[in-house]
């Protein structure tokens, strides 16, 4: 049984938020954003806008390409760290939304990691016969847990959704495989201490500390997220017997310039194979690459028989990758 990506999708907030705006809420600047991250602008949810607003859009348009009805999805897969509520899952809401009434839907907290261990669940889930038809989303809307009074992190994160439908096929394109990993030795190196079971947003504390906010030793985990997205990568090429050479196109979490950089450096991979929009968005976690892949397929960048490469790293610390025969 082959897993196909059958369809793509995915939504942005309108709201676009600058580098020079930015110079006015923190001590930064244009050229310190630039030059550290690649980062030019994100876009922020305004009131009125939540992760499930972007996850059923981005959602929506997947099922819309994929030529799907609702009723036809049996699981809704939500990656995302910026849920709605802590419970009930934002899957749930979306699948009232998109009126989804017969799929399973949960989330899955895997970080930036989000959308691509939910790709690996629902190949297992649609090669097992459990799901037929499968709809992953990546949605965050980070601009809520991003503290606007730290320059360390504020000007890395954005909002945003992208959602791919898979099916089982005997044909066409197909997923060749998929990877997950976890360190959870460096969970406290990127984490939003508040909000759960140890400091509950009922204790005073939590508000007093800005324990709510994203936490982030960024030098630690930039050079963590170098070895661990080679090491997935790599995994994938030799899963399937293929060199750095034989791959079209590598699309990378969008986290900084600089870590996509000397990623595809050490894979042996020149600019004009890598996939880049985060100059445009930001860091957006889970929803990165579902929203890259999304834009790379309506941009016309993908041919048929293209070898994608797919690789994630996050907080936990997570980190997965992805093998597509597109
Ligand atoms: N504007 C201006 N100066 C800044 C800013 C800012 N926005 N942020 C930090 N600085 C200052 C620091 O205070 C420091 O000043 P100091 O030398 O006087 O102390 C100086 O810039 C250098 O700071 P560094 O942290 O060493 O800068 P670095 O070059 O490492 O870049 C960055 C920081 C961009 C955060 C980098 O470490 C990084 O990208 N790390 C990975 C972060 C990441 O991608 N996380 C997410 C991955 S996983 C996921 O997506 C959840």
């Amino acid at each position: 049984m082959n897993v196909r990506i059958t369809g793509t999708g995915s939504a942005l907030p309108g709201k676009i938020l600058t580098n020079a705006e930015l110079e006015r809420l923190v001590d930064t600047s244009d050229e310190w954003i630039t030059t550290r991250t690649g980062i030019k602008e994100r876009r922020i949810a305004i009131e009125g806008e939540y992760t499930s607003t972007f996850a059923a859009e981005a959602g929506r348009r997947a099922m819309a390409m994929a030529g799907v009805n609702p009723e036809e999805i049996d699981l809704i897969i939500l990656g995302t760290v910026t849920p709605d509520f802590p419970f009930p899952s934002t899957a749930c809401i979306v699948q009232d939304i998109l009126g989804a009434t017969n799929a399973t839907a949960f989330d899955l907290s895997a970080a930036c990691s989000g959308f691509l261990y939910g790709m690996s669940i629902a190949e297992k889930y649609i090669c097992s016969g459990a799901a037929r038809k499968v709809l992953v989303i990546g949605a965050e809307v980070l601009s809520r847990i991003v503290d606007w009074q730290d320059r360390n992190t504020c000007v890395l994160f954005g909002d945003g959704a992208g959602a791919v439908v898979l099916e089982g096929s005997e044909g066409g394109h197909s997923i060749l495989s998929t990877h997950t990993f976890t360190n959870g030795a460096f969970w406290n190196l990127l984490y939003q201490p508040g909000c759960g079971s140890r400091n509950p947003a009922t204790d005073s504390r939590t508000i007093d500390e800005r324990l709510t906010f994203i936490k982030m030793e960024g030098n630690d985990v930039f050079k963590h997220a170098v070895r661990a997205m080679e090491e997935a990568a790599l995994t994938a090429l030799d899963t399937n017997g293929l060199l750095p050479s034989d791959i079209s196109l590598l699309i990378p979490h969008q986290a900084n310039r600089r870590i996509i950089d000397a990623t595809a450096k050490r894979l042996g991979l020149g600019t004009d194979r890598v996939f880049t929009n985060l100059h445009r968005y930001g860091n957006t976690s889970s929803a990165s690459i579902p929203i890259s892949l999304d834009e790379a397929h309506r941009q016309g960048v993908l041919t048929s028989g293209d070898k994608l490469l797919l690789v994630a790293f996050g907080g936990g610390f997570t980190y997965a990758s992805a093998l597509v025969n597109w």
